[in-house]
């Protein structure tokens, strides 16, 4: 039996209902959402609808249409970024990010815009009096993930954002590896702009996702195309969320999204959070008795999400994650997870770390499983 400890790269296996929604809406809900005036055309635009809203009530947006799906949180971001930074603009963000962040702006910077890393500590903290001290120029923009999917370091952002909407600074939030664990209430938290994966924490199919757009913020499209309506225009519609959803919609997808954040809804998001941590405490209690295992970041369950980096002394992380999974059929992830800087940060740059990220559905026995297993590699003198 496999024991699948890959959760921050996309949570599995979902909720049942989720598979039943997927199967149910390819079969009966067949038909495309926002064209044509069919009665199946409407269900599905229906189906949309809703899903929509109940999005919208999970992260206390008030108009349901100010989120746009997109495919994933990559998507979200670049759609954020691009959308919104001009030349000229300055933008702080942090040495702790994803490269969904890291690489558009990259590209945004040999476009003329302004780019401040805020270094992190070893843990991978950001400190929110940096974030202000960074902000001294005039800044557009303020752009962080919520919680580090390398360290699992939960970063302050109840701090900055409220602080960057006082400064009128727009706060974009990467809720990769936060959302559906830790509650995100956009007005509560002053967030402009949120990117969510539908796939991890949320618990829905791959290939979905939304961004939120505060209500006052125009930007320009990532991809332009059919919308369904305004069909005479050559231009993009203005309105949401019509404007930033070209093409077919992920109607499938949405719906087993939407079956997800009920279940999320009827289990409780505290449950959820308690579970993690629970087995977040199991597996680094067990790690701890053992000589010759690194552990990074906070050890302390409550300023961490769902994910754990650890090294095995003398080994390198590439040989034992293959070892894991041939050996001992244990799935995690190994190497820089897409976030270089945040293994610069905390010091496992280049060869990164060996990463466990157990999930809701994850047994005490599989913890149990992988600390046998993690023993059973220190003693061997070939991994
Ligand atoms: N960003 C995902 C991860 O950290 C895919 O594994």
């Amino acid at each position: 039996m496999t024991i699948y400890l890959d959760n921050a790269a996309t949570t599995f296996p979902k909720p049942e209902s989720v598979y039943r929604a997927v199967d149910r809406t390819l079969r009966s809900v067949g038909a495309n959402p926002g064209r044509g005036g069919h009665l199946m055309g409407l269900e599905a635009s229906r189906l949309i609808f809703e899903a929509r809203e109940v999005l919208a009530g999970f992260f206390g947006i008030r108009d349901s249409a100010r989120i746009a799906f997109t495919a994933n949180a990559t998507e979200a971001i670049n759609l954020a970024l691009f959308g919104l930074l001009r030349p000229g603009d300055r933008v702080v963000t942090s040495t702790m990010e994803h490269n969904a962040v890291t690489r558009p702006l990259q590209v945004l910077k040999e476009r003329g815009v302004a780019v401040v890393k805020v270094p992190a500590d070893r843990q991978g903290r950001i400190d929110p009096a940096a974030i202000r001290a960074a902000c001294v120029e005039k800044t557009r923009l303020v752009v962080l993930t919520h919680c580090s999917n390398v360290s699992g370091t939960l970063q302050p952002v109840e701090e900055i954002g409220p602080w960057c909407r006082h400064q009128g600074i727009l706060f974009l939030l990467d809720a990769a590896q936060s959302s559906g664990i830790f509650p995100i209430d956009v007005e509560a938290m002053a967030i402009d702009l949120l990117a969510v994966p539908g796939h991890k924490g949320l618990m829905g199919p791959q290939g979905t996702g939304l961004l939120y757009v505060r209500e006052g913020l125009q930007l320009s499209p990532l991809i332009y195309g059919g919308t369904g309506n305004n069909s005479h225009s050559e231009r993009p519609p203005e309105q949401m969320p019509e404007r930033y959803e070209a093409g077919t919609l992920n109607t499938p997808g949405i719906a087993g999204l939407r079956a997800a954040v009920d279940f999320i809804g009827e289990t409780g998001i505290d449950r959820i959070r308690a579970r993690e941590a629970e087995l977040l405490v199991h597996l680094i209690d067990g790690l701890k008795r053992m000589s010759g295992v690194e552990i990074y970041g906070p050890l302390a369950p409550g300023g961490h999400g769902g994910a754990l980096s650890i090294n095995l002394e003398g080994k390198d992380p590439a040989h034992v994650g293959f070892a894991l999974d041939r050996d001992h059929g244990i799935v995690c992830r190994v190497g820089l997870h897409c976030a270089p800087d945040a293994h610069r940060t905390i010091g496992t740059f280049p060869r990164g770390t060996v990463r466990i990220s157990p999930g809701y559905f994850t047994t005490h026995e599989e913890i149990d499983g992988l600390l046998t297993a993690v023993s059973t590699l220190l003693k061997q003198a070939t991994v």
